[in-house]
């Protein structure tokens, strides 16, 4: 039974039946709350493959874990939990595979914030809730939305606005922060930023858009999230056992695009500089696109679960053992 008070997966009918597919190992490298996590065990359970699987699940927040220790109790040591960034997934698999001396068969990436996190006034990752300018995911990070708020020139506001929450007004939001800045002193609160946005923006409902994208904004650039991920599809590709597949749910637009261009990447063969008139190419494509489009839910998911609406799954396949990762 998968736990949802702390927060209700998406796509799970998908994930499981794309990915619990052979024994050996699995890394869920976004664990939240244990959901996917117990949902892929009870598969592997109830095909008889558990005794030959395992499942890492990595968080870098303290209370994700503790709830997920609770929803994968049943399993025993066929889960273990590790406080830790998916960036290093590949030195978290060699230390797993090692010891446990199965493939690595699985790897799933639900990116973003849990709902519980999002939910709660004291992280500051909702425009909603008022709290303090927090939005770290890691437990013990060290720099915060107001440090970044208070600390960046305009123009690099503006940027990281602009960049990581396709605002087109970041100008001009970028410039109310400083001017606010310069008159009251250093930002602190969620509601204090949620007011400049909505005094730089026109009706209510643009509001409520440009306050979700700087909110995302800020909170990717605390978290490095485009980084960490680059990091992580390319060190997570390269750690599958030859017949492993990756699965990676994306909620905007931004980390969608790179899952996409990287995992075309991936299943393409190389052809050699153009013109060169090959028969043959230099060296065939590692990898294959399991979902030739990505999957997102249906009706019935998004009426009892509005945050699947915006999700995204797309999955690859190690399909060549000679095939390298970019
Ligand atoms: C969308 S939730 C995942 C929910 C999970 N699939 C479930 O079924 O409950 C994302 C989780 O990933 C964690 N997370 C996000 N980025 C991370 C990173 N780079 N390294 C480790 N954990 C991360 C967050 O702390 C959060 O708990």
């Amino acid at each position: 039974m998968i736990e949802e008070r702390y927060h209700r997966p998406v796509l799970v009918r998908e994930v499981v039946e794309l990915l619990a597919v052979r024994p050996g190992i699995y890394v869920d490298g976004t664990l939240g709350g244990g959901g996917h996590a117990a949902a892929l065990l009870e598969a592997l359970r109830c095909s008889g493959m558990l005794g030959e699987s395992l499942l890492v699940g990595i968080d870098q927040d303290d209370c994700a874990l503790r709830e997920a220790a609770g929803a994968l109790r049943d399993y025993g040591d066929r889960a273990r939990l590790v406080k830790g960034n998916f960036r290093d997934i590949a030195a978290i698999v060699d230390r797993v595979r090692k010891e446990a001396a199965l493939p690595v068969t699985g790897i799933l990436l639900d990116l973003g914030v849990s709902s519980f996190q999002i939910d709660t006034p004291g992280r500051g990752f909702s425009y909603r809730r008022p709290g303090p300018l927090d939005m770290r995911m890691d437990s013990g990070g060290k720099v915060s939305a107001a440090d970044i708020l208070n600390a960046c020139e305009e123009r690099e506001l503006a940027d990281i606005i602009f960049r990581y929450g396709e605002e087109r007004r970041s100008r001009r939001i970028a410039a109310a922060i400083c001017a606010r800045r310069r008159e009251q002193g250093p930002i602190t609160r969620t509601e204090e930023l949620s007011d400049i946005v909505r005094g730089v923006v026109g009706s209510p409902e643009q509001q409520l858009k440009s306050l979700a994208r700087v909110f995302q904004a800020l909170r990717i650039a605390v978290n490095d999230e485009l980084g960490v991920l680059e990091n992580a599809l390319k060190d997570g590709a390269a750690s599958l056992s030859l017949f492993g597949r990756m699965a990676v749910i994306s909620y905007h637009s931004l980390e969608d695009r790179m899952v996409k261009r990287y995992f075309r990447e991936l299943s393409e063969d190389d052809w050699g500089p153009r013109g060169v008139g090959l028969r043959e190419p230099l060296r065939r494509a590692g990898f294959g696109i399991v979902t030739s489009r990505a999957l997102t839910a249906g009706n019935d998911e998004v009426r009892k679960n509005s945050r699947a609406r915006s999700a995204k799954l797309r999955v690859i396949e190690k399909k060549n053992p000679e095939g390298g990762t970019t």
